[in-house]
């Protein structure tokens, strides 16, 4: 398959050739002209275009030579000559007028940056989506199970609640996560979403606990310009921003109950307004909420709205603690050793059988991450007896030693990925949680540096995108 971006800079470019692997070309040009005689000679599968192009007067071909409509007239001429291809428009702001204009040009489809940055994978999936059958990734798309989503457990237990999860996902409810800390609430809210008909739009995995109070508003209902001192610039919603997705309220009992008002005024009402506007915008997300809190003891405390809670726990789904799920143990285990392409005695399964867990599978993956580390091939019980003790007295995620004053420990047998993992948690701790001076530290695009974050587990921990 082979992509054509067309677009002034480097952004969509670097965004696709990092994201997209394996049998899949990328090509870029950076204006029409130079994109048509590609389009003529080539074959051509999909192609993506800016919005806005900052490139010199003679090479704009729209006619009132606007360099913020370029993408409009690039599209425009290209749809008249190659109708068979589709095209899909990459757009910074205002998605309202992108939706509109993009239909009636015939473009077929548009994604806005911010969403992308948010969730990489939508790219993937809705180039899928555009070339339809003619993907055999796609007719395996009904087959698509949890395991492919990372989440395993075979016990009764887990079995039920996936089949639950299945049928839901696809009914356009709410559904309140309720479960201890590490029980995989997170994951099987994503999965909700991958089993609805809405994974061609954004999940967006709102944790309220790790944004500070004062800018939690800010954050889910986004602000106009002007509307503080320090709004500089208007800023969008996550509710626009997820567009068809859904918005996963996570850690919702750490809600303010001032907040708390405005949440319920929202799912009541599915419109809100940004702050210091005045324009109601109308949402069309599907709401998921998760919380390791008991909300009905909080309401009794007077500390969670009882109305605000009736709203969100038509469906819960309760995610048992893995001390009474133990036969989901040793699925686990096998899936995280394999990862690490390692194999474990059956001994060391029955210890890890016999222990409680507290930090359920966080806890468990945790401890077997630093095993695989120290173990060679196989992981022994007396490896994982030592690891586990360990673990009980310091958490994994805390690194000690140095690497260029960061405070990271290096050993012998610390993989390549070990190390970028340790390294990057270093340096987002050190810039307080949040992803944009950390990628500038690190030098990587923010659509790599979601990607890493979230392939190692390190999201709960982001506080937002920007400290503005
Ligand atoms: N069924 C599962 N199969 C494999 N891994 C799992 C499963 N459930 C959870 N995990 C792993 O356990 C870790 C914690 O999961 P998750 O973040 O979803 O928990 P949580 O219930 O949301 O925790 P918290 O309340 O602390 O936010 C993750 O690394 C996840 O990959
Ligand atoms: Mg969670």
């Amino acid at each position: 398959m082979r992509i054509l971006v067309i677009d002034d800079g480097n952004d969509i470019y670097n965004f696709c050739s990092q994201f997209i692997r394996e049998k899949v070309k990328c090509a870029h040009f950076t204006n029409y002209h130079d994109a048509h005689n590609f389009v003529k000679k080539s074959k051509v599968d999909v192609i993506l275009v800016d919005k806005v192009f900052n490139i010199e007067e003679k090479d704009l071909i729209n006619i009132s030579k606007n360099h913020k409509i370029e993408g409009y007239a690039i599209a425009e001429r290209i749809k008249k000559e190659h109708s068979e291809i589709p095209i899909i428009m990459i757009s910074v702001h205002a998605p309202g007028e992108t939706a509109q204009k993009t239909l009636e040009l015939g473009i077929d489809d548009f994604i806005e940056w911010e969403a992308l940055s948010l969730d990489p994978e939508i790219l993937i999936r809705r180039i899928k989506k555009l070339l339809g059958a003619a993907d055999p990734a796609e007719s395996n798309k009904a087959k698509m199970e949890f395991k492919e989503l990372g989440i395993v457990g075979n016990g009764k237990l887990m079995k039920s609640i996936m089949a639950r999860v299945k049928k839901i996902a696809q009914e356009d409810t709410h559904i309140l996560f309720t479960g201890e800390t590490g029980v995989g609430k997170d994951m099987i809210a994503n999965a909700v979403h991958y089993f609805s008909g809405r994974k061609d739009y954004p999940f967006i995995d709102l944790n309220l606990s790790a944004i500070p109070e004062t800018l939690v508003e800010d954050e889910i209902f986004g602000h106009e310009k002007g509307a503080f001192t320090d709004a500089k610039a208007e800023k969008k919603s996550v509710l626009e921003i997820a567009g068809g997705g859904t918005v996963l309220f996570n850690e919702i009992g750490d809600l303010n109950l001032q907040v708390q008002v405005k949440i319920l005024k929202l799912i009541e009402s599915k419109a809100f307004t940004r702050i210091g506007g005045t324009k109601e915008i109308k949402t069309n997300a599907r709401f998921i909420f998760a919380t390791n809190k008991e909300l009905k003891d909080m309401v009794a405390r007077g500390l969670f709205r009882k109305d605000l809670y009736y709203r969100i726990s038509t469906n819960v789904i309760s995610i048992p603690p893995l001390r009474e799920r133990k036969e989901d143990i040793p699925e686990i285990v096998y899936y995280a050793v394999k990862d690490r392409k390692k194999k474990i005695t059956n001994d060391a399964i029955d210890y890890l059988k016999k222990q409680k867990w507290e930090g359920n599978i966080r806890q468990l993956k945790s401890v077997i991450e630093s095993t695989a580390i120290l173990c060679d091939k196989v992981i022994t019980v007396r490896s994982i007896v030592s690891a586990h003790q360990q673990h009980i007295l310091q958490p994994v995620d805390q690194f000690s030693g140095s690497v260029a004053g960061l405070d990271i420990e290096l050993s012998s047998e610390m993989s390549l990925k070990d190390l970028e993992k340790a390294y990057i948690a270093k340096v987002l701790q050190n810039c307080d949680w949040f992803v944009e001076p950390a990628e500038k530290i690190l030098k990587i695009s923010r659509a790599s540096l979601y990607r890493k974050i979230k392939e190692y587990d390190l999201k709960g921990k982001i506080r937002g995108y920007s400290q503005k």
